[in-house]
């Protein structure tokens, strides 16, 4: 709860910096850069090639998130609830509940607004912290498309917010929504905003790590690639066979020898 405190707190003063994350080893590196770490189900896309995030699995989230939590001491670990796993009040608190006992993560995140407005309410007066997660919604969306372009989805937008941020959401993510929009959004609700697509009108930006160090095909406009570590790994890769073809490795210092 401290932890989340601290999120609150930040709201309008310090940007909260978050990434989605889905391995130890990753978590290792990012967490003292980072205010939250998500354990998003984009692992569905990025990690297992598929097509959208509807076929991630509870056991799968359980598993990365499992391994992320242990890893990280500094930020706070959101477990992205899978689709159909909070379809009502008491299946969401059943889930959630026990993706918190298995994982040890902090927080879970839900998306949508005033569909699940009442599964928020329900989680937080059960204790449970809830991230919440308007415009863009990938469990449901059936194309990527920018959010809150007509006055009719900035209207819906803006009540999912106030919706879901009344129901007790200690953050809100808003993914792929025009600045304008965002920047009313940020300005109505009470808690940080969390913007990915979403401009610089939010409390904080969250991407996808994998897509920030280059490590998949993901660029779309919103995301900025700062390194190339696809390159990095096949130039060592690339080392690494010519070594063993040409038997130059294992070197001397690599073999173990009686004295
Ligand atoms: O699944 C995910 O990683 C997410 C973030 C990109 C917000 O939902």
């Amino acid at each position: 709860m401290k932890k989340i405190k601290k999120i609150i707190q930040k709201k309008g003063k310090d940007p909260l910096v978050c990434l989605s994350a889905y391995s130890s080893n990753i978590a290792k590196i990012i967490d003292k850069h980072c205010d939250i770490i998500l354990v998003g189900d984009s692992l569905g896309m990025t990690l297992y090639g598929m097509k959208n995030t509807k076929s991630v699995d509870f056991k799968t989230m359980l598993r990365h998130a499992e391994s992320v939590k242990k890893f990280t001491k500094k930020s706070l670990v959101v477990f992205d609830m899978p689709y159909r796993t909070y379809e009502n009040k008491l299946m969401a608190y059943k889930n959630a509940k026990k993706a918190i006992k298995i994982t040890k993560c902090d927080a879970v995140k839900i998306e949508g607004g005033k569909k699940v407005s009442n599964i928020v309410q329900y989680l937080v007066k059960k204790k449970i912290p809830v991230m919440g997660h308007i415009g863009l919604l990938p469990q449901s969306a059936l194309n990527f498309k920018v959010q809150g372009k007509t006055n009719y989805q900035k209207k819906k937008i803006l009540d999912d917010a106030i919706a879901v941020s009344k129901s007790g959401v200690f953050a809100l993510v808003i993914e792929c929504v025009t600045e304008s929009l965002a920047n009313e959004i940020t300005s109505s609700v009470p808690v940080p905003t969390i913007g990915i697509g979403a401009s610089k009108h939010c409390d904080g930006q969250v991407l996808v790590v994998d897509d920030v160090i280059g490590l998949t095909n993901f660029s779309p406009k919103f995301v900025k690639q700062y390194a190339n570590v696809k390159k990095i790994i096949e130039k060592s890769v690339k080392n690494y066979s010519k070594d063993v073809r040409l038997r130059r490795f294992p070197f001397e210092k690599n073999i173990y020898k009686i004295n």
